[in-house]
């Protein structure tokens, strides 16, 4: 397999990152930002009708974020920590969502004083908190959906509730003095089947009729969180596709009277303007006659590659040396047997791989570098340029 690079970046984009990489030493992300301009740009208008709320764990970088912001963005934030970045480049709290459905009472508190009045909640016990802590805020329940076998990371399990239990907690929302705002789900990170969403959007619709017809409760927002598609070496549809089948799914449902739509991309926002490079420490076969070569590089699990595990993304990866392939595992530095990114998916690299040669991982911009281990073997977290 050989990695063609217009592929994955045009040509002046790959050119600013390469030349940038050639002056710095390995391993690093570097960041190009026009590109994730670029890709919200086309976000908006596939999503013309759409409310974007960045999803800030997917690169919590302040050279993203508040290019983000200049650009009108609003930020889906998972954490006090996020909270406090976030506000810091000026952002207010009324373009600030609380997506987490996992949260302490205190920290909720901590969002309310600031004045955010949005939060998910996909339980009982959260709920509660959210009405104590921050009284009369919009929340809206988090569903579980389908889709878990067609998405690369899937997200839906430990997340959201049964659409019986996000009726139960609507009602009660209101009996608590809050303002049942909406519904939300995530059909999985880098969702390959488009049809999970006409699934999610049915029973979405289902829990707004029963609300009102039978609670006279009217919800007004659906949030869709993220699942929209970064290129890896497996492909998807384009975004036009998914956008316009999305769109025909909510229209066929709710007609012409849309709700409130949110969406929270974060993956297909950031993971294309990044390359994650790395140097091969190693080229070694384990016999005499072992057919498959180990490469082991100066990046692992441990040091941003943490979505290898499970072989579940499956990056790019692109060298400088052509020629004849053959099949490799690939590795990272630590002393951790468990720091094999690649050994069932046969990775082919050129057989003249040698030690001090570079790899080029692509599409690493998002969920990498807040993913790093901060000293795991001695390493320093991945550094990032921004570009
Ligand atoms: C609540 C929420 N919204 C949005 C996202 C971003 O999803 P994606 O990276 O697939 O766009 C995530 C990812 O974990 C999430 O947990």
């Amino acid at each position: 397999m050989s990695i063609k690079i217009e592929d994955y970046y045009n040509r002046e984009a790959f050119k600013r990152m390469k030349n940038f990489a050639d002056d710095h030493e390995t391993p690093f992300v570097v960041v190009d930002t026009q590109v994730i301009s670029q890709a919200y740009d086309d976000l908006v208008s596939n999503f013309p009708f759409a409310k974007i709320y960045y999803a800030v764990k997917a690169n919590p970088a302040n050279e993203i974020a508040s290019m983000l912001r200049d650009k009108g963005s609003n930020f889906d934030i998972a954490s006090i920590y996020e909270l406090d970045k976030i506000m810091k480049l000026g952002v207010g709290a009324d373009r600030i969502s609380y997506g987490n459905t996992i949260k302490k009472a205190r920290d909720i508190r901590y969002f309310y004083e600031r004045g955010v009045r949005m939060y998910a909640t996909d339980s009982e016990a959260d709920l509660r908190n959210i009405a104590k802590a921050a009284p009369g805020s919009k929340v809206y329940v988090r569903i579980l959906t389908e889709g878990s076998t067609s998405a690369d990371w899937p997200l839906s399990r430990k997340f959201g509730c049964n659409p019986d239990m996000a009726l139960d907690l609507l009602i009660l929302a209101k009996q608590l003095g809050l303002d049942p705002y909406g519904l939300s789900f995530h059909v999985g990170s880098q969702q390959r089947d488009i049809d999970v969403w006409d699934a999610a959007i049915a029973k979405v619709k289902v829990i707004f009729e029963r609300l009102k017809e039978e609670d006279g409760i009217s919800l007004r927002m659906i949030n869709m969180g993220g699942g929209f598609p970064a290129n890896y070496i497996t492909k998807t549809n384009s975004l036009e596709t998914y956008a316009a089948e999305i769109t025909r799914f909510l229209k066929e449902d709710f007609g012409d009277e849309l709700p409130e739509i949110i969406l929270e991309p974060g993956r297909s926002l950031i993971a294309n303007a990044g390359i994650l490079v790395s140097e091969v420490v190693l080229v070694a076969r384990k016999s005499r006659t072992a057919v498959e070569r180990w490469v082991y590089t100066d990046v692992g699990k441990f040091s941003g590659l943490i979505e290898t595990m499970d072989e579940s993304i499956k990056f790019p990866i692109w060298t400088e040396k052509q020629g004849e392939m053959e099949e490799v595992i690939i590795a990272g530095p630590t002393c951790d047997s468990a720091d094999i990114m690649y050994e069932n998916y046969k990775y082919g690299l050129p057989l003249n791989l040698a030690s001090g040669d570079r790899l080029y991982w692509f599409s690493t911009g998002a969920y990498t570098t807040s993913y790093s281990a901060v000293e795991f073997n001695g390493f320093p977290p991945l550094k990032a340029y921004y570009i």
